[in-house]
C-alpha cells in the first residue's frame, strides 16, 4: 500500500513525524513524504525535520511565497504531476494549511482516497483562511481523524458517514511527548535562547501570527502595547514569525525592551522555553493544545477556537485582544489562581498507532 504524507506549512511538520515514524514500522506501508514548500526558510522548515528526525522529502514542490490563490496554485499543478507519476492509493493531510486544502483537492479528482488527520474542527470564523481549508478539505475527505469530541460532533452534524470517521487523539502529542524526553536527555545550554531563560527565573513566551493580529496596523499596535505593558510584571520572549516581522516593520512598530525578540525558533529550543513559562501567550492553533497538554496557562489572542477542548477542559482562555482581559488574567496567573485542567481523552501519545492501525484495516478490508 503507497500512502502520500503531505508536509508544507511549519505546524504540519509536528504532525507527520510521528505518522513517519510509526508507518518506518509497518512493512505493508509504503510512504513517501511530500513537502510543497509552503514553507521555506530553514528556521521554518528544514530546522523541524532536522530535529524530529523525518527523512528527507521524497518530493519538493518548491511552491512558497506569494498570494492564497497563487501558492494553492502552485501546490496543485505541481502535486498532480507528481500523482499523475505515483499514483498513491491514500494521501494523508494534516491540519488546516493552504498545502492541506491544495493537495487534498488534486487527490480527489484523481480518485485518490484522502485521509485527514485533526478533520472536524470549527472556529465557525469563515475570516480565518484556515477555516475554509478545514472545511473544503473535510467536505471531500474519505477518512476523518479527530483530535476531540467536538470535531466527531462537528463531522456528524454535517452529515459525514460515522463509520469514516475516528477519534484517535492528536498526531502532535504524540509527537510532543516523543521530543519532551528527548529534551530531558540533551544538553540544553547548546540550544539558542537557554540564556534568557538562565536570565529570568520566571518569564512568559509569545507568538503572533495570524492575520486578524498582525496584518492590521492598529490592531497590532494595540497588541504590541499589551504585550509592552505585560512585559513590565513579567520579561516576555517573542520568536517572531516572517510574516509578523515583516509587518512591525512596516508599521514602525517598536515594543518595549523588555520583548525579547527573536527569530523564528527550532522545535526543541521553543519547547525548551514554553514549557517553563508562567505563561504563553498566542494565537496559534498547536500551542492551545501543546500548552493544554503540559498544563501551562495560555491566553490565546483570538476571539474563538476550533480547538474548544482546551478551554473546557485545558489550561487556555480566550482572551480577544482585550487588554483588560489579558492583564487580570496575568493577575490571576501570577497570583497562581489560574485553572489547572486536565490532558483531554486519547492525548496520551499513541495517536498515530491508532491512525496507522485503521488506515491497515481500512485498506485490507477492500
Ligand atoms: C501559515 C498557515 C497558518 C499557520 C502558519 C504557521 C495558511 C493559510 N496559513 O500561515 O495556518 O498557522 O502557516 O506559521 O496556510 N514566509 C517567509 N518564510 C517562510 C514562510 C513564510 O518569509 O519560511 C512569509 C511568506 O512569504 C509570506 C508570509 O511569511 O509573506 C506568510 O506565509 P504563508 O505560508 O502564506 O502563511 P503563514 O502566515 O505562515
Amino acid at each position: 500500500m503507497k500512502i502520500f504524507l503531505i508536509a508544507g506549512a511549519r505546524p504540519n511538520f509536528m504532525k507527520i513525524a510521528p505518522m513517519a515514524r510509526v508507518f518506518d514500522a509497518c512493512p505493508d506501508i509504503e510512504y513517501k513524504i511530500i513537502h510543497t514548500g509552503q514553507h521555506y526558510d530553514h528556521n521554518m522548515s528544514d530546522v523541524f525535520f532536522q530535529e524530529l528526525g523525518i527523512r528527507k522529502p521524497d518530493f519538493h514542490l518548491g511552491a512558497g511565497g506569494g498570494s492564497h490563490a497563487q501558492q494553492t496554485a502552485k501546490i496543485m499543478t505541481g502535486f498532480e504531476e507528481i500523482c499523475q507519476g505515483e499514483r498513491p492509493d491514500l494521501v494523508v493531510v494534516v491540519g488546516d494549511v493552504n498545502s492541506t486544502l491544495a493537495c487534498s483537492i488534486v487527490a480527489k479528482k484523481m480518485n485518490i482516497q484522502v485521509a485527514h488527520v485533526e478533520a472536524g474542527l470549527r472556529s465557525f470564523d469563515l475570516r480565518m483562511p484556515e477555516e475554509i481549508n478545514r472545511m473544503v478539505t473535510d467536505s471531500i475527505s474519505d477518512l476523518f481523524f479527530v483530535t476531540e469530541e467536538k470535531g466527531l460532533e462537528n463531522l456528524l452534524n454535517e452529515g459525514k458517514d460515522k463509520n469514516a470517521i475516528h477519534f484517535v487523539g492528536h498526531v502532535m502529542i504524540d509527537n510532543l511527548f516523543y521530543q519532551l524526553k528527548k529534551l530531558e536527555d540533551m544538553e540544553r545550554n547548546d540550544l539558542p535562547e537557554n540564556g534568557f531563560k538562565l536570565e529570568f527565573p520566571e518569564y512568559g513566551v509569545v507568538t503572533l501570527h495570524r492575520p486578524s493580529n498582525v496584518d492590521d496596523k492598529t490592531t497590532l499596535t494595540s497588541i504590541m502595547e499589551t504585550l509592552s505593558t505585560v512585559a513590565d510584571t513579567l520579561p516576555l520572549i517573542f520568536p517572531i514569525h516572517p510574516r509578523t516581522r515583516k509587518n512591525m516593520e512596516s508599521y514602525s512598530i517598536v515594543p518595549s525592551k523588555k520583548i525579547r525578540l527573536v527569530e523564528p525558533l527550532s522545535y526543541m529550543a521553543f519547547l525548551n522555553l514554553w514549557k517553563d513559562a508562567r505563561v504563553v501567550l498566542t494565537d496559534s492553533g498547536g500551542l492551545q493544545e501543546e500548552t493544554t497538554a503540559l498544563g501551562i496557562p495560555c491566553l490565546t489572542i483570538r476571539e474563538n477556537t476550533e480547538r474548544p477542548i482546551t478551554v473546557s477542559e485545558g489550561t487556555n482562555a480566550l482572551m480577544g485582544t482585550s487588554r483588560q482581559k489579558i492583564l487580570d488574567s496575568l493577575e490571576r496567573i501570577m497570583n497562581n489562581g489560574w485553572k489547572i485542567g486536565q490532558r483531554p481523552r486519547f492525548w496520551d501519545g499513541k495517536a498515530s498507532e491508532r491512525i496507522a492501525d485503521i488506515i491497515k484495516r481500512t485498506f485490507n478490508d477492500r
